[in-house]
């Protein structure tokens, strides 16, 4: 079954590009849907992504394009890595030519920003044809530079009906990158868009030189925050000890692999967002993501002091110095009172 498998990959950036390549190297045939016209060509002509992963040779046999009816007709196994922001209009733009039997695959990781909403309520809104137990979310430490090298990489494949997440499990599967099921869609989401939020503090902390016991400290108290949402939108807090949480969170907190860690890292060295965020191509979703996690847990009353004072250094130009003296400047007050009660 999975050998005669047409697959459509919607976005060519380097995670998209990255898991085309893992799936054509599996012998699946493989559609890539590249929003710049450039990165089709440059793919078809010369086996290699010019924009993204620029240095990876790609299977001669992924075919690639810019239209998306051309990519999607024919199969029925869709995998959307489009980044949160683009998401909703790209998949308004392609529903009609998703037919009703397809399974999903969604690798964005995000909140989208003007509404606040999960990429699955995005996805249940724009794919209404589609029924959720064909819908499956991809997520887990998983730099997409390494998983292109093949170094052993493991994800999880979250969704509501368990045949489906077997199936897409088996589909992902190589001896390099592990693919587990799980059951708890809101949860695995919600680790994956707000690690970018606390990966961004964590590069800021070591760029005002604040060393390792400090870095310790937001990560974990940036789990606690993390587990606090996710318990608000209904997910099982220990989904956050798996590799969707805690996992993702350990990766993209810790390294200058991560554009959010570096967004940060560069914050406390003492350059302004907007300056930063114009230097690159690439998408630091963390940025768009910390004013919908803001807004998220003003609405929901949520105590989240990092996501709170991250928004106020992105949006509101606070300075990261003066942030770092309230944070350390708190109340202290039980560890972990909210989710032990
Ligand atoms: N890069 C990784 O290692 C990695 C790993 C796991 C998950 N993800 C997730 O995968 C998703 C894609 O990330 P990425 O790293 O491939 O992104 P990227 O920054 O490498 O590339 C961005 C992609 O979005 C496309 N794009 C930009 N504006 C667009 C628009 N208006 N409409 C449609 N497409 C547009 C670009 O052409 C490009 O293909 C994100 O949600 C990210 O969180 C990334």
């Amino acid at each position: 079954m999975v050998k005669s498998l047409n697959i459509c990959i919607l976005g060519a950036g380097n995670w998209g590009t990255s898991l085309a390549r893992l799936l054509a190297n599996k012998g699946l045939n493989v559609t890539l849907w590249a929003y710049e016209k450039e990165v089709a060509e440059g793919i078809n002509n010369s086996h290699k992504n010019p924009f993204f992963l620029k240095d990876i040779n790609l299977p001669e046999e992924l075919r690639a394009t810019n239209d998306l009816k051309e990519a999607i007709s024919g199969s029925k196994f869709i995998v959307s890595v489009v980044p949160s922001h683009a998401l909703r209009k790209v998949l308004e733009d392609a529903k009609d030519f998703i037919s009703k039997d397809s399974i999903i695959v969604s690798c964005s990781k995000g909140i989208e920003i003007s509404t606040c909403k999960l990429v699955s309520e995005i996805i249940s809104e724009t794919l209404t044809h589609i029924p959720e137990g064909n819908i499956t979310y991809l997520s887990g430490p998983s730099f997409a530079i390494e998983v292109a090298k093949d170094l052993p990489t493991s994800v999880v494949i979250a969704g509501a009906n368990d045949q489906t997440t077997k199936k897409v499990q088996e589909v992902f599967r190589t001896n390099r990158f592990l693919t587990f099921t799980h059951n708890d869609t809101i949860g695995v989401e919600v680790g994956g868009a707000i690690k970018n939020v606390l990966a961004i503090a964590s590069g800021m902390s070591d760029g005002l030189g604040f060393g390792l016991n400090a870095r310790s400290a937001l990560i974990t108290r940036g789990l606690y925050e993390m587990i606090k949402i996710g318990k608000a939108l209904g997910a099982n807090p220990l989904t956050f000890t798996g590799l969707a949480g805690m996992g993702d969170l350990i990766l993209t907190a810790t390294s200058t692999t991560s554009r959010n860690y570096t967004l940060g890292f560069r914050l406390g060295k003492g350059e302004k967002a907007d300056k930063i965020l114009k230097s690159t191509k690439m998408v630091a979703e963390g940025y768009k993501t910390c004013k919908a996690v803001f807004e998220l847990t003003q609405k929901k009353n949520i105590y989240a002091p990092i996501s709170t004072e991250m928004y106020n250094i992105l949006y509101n130009d606070k300075s990261p110095r003066q942030t770092a003296e309230d944070l350390t400047n708190m109340e202290l007050h039980e560890e972990l009172r909210t989710i032990l009660k």
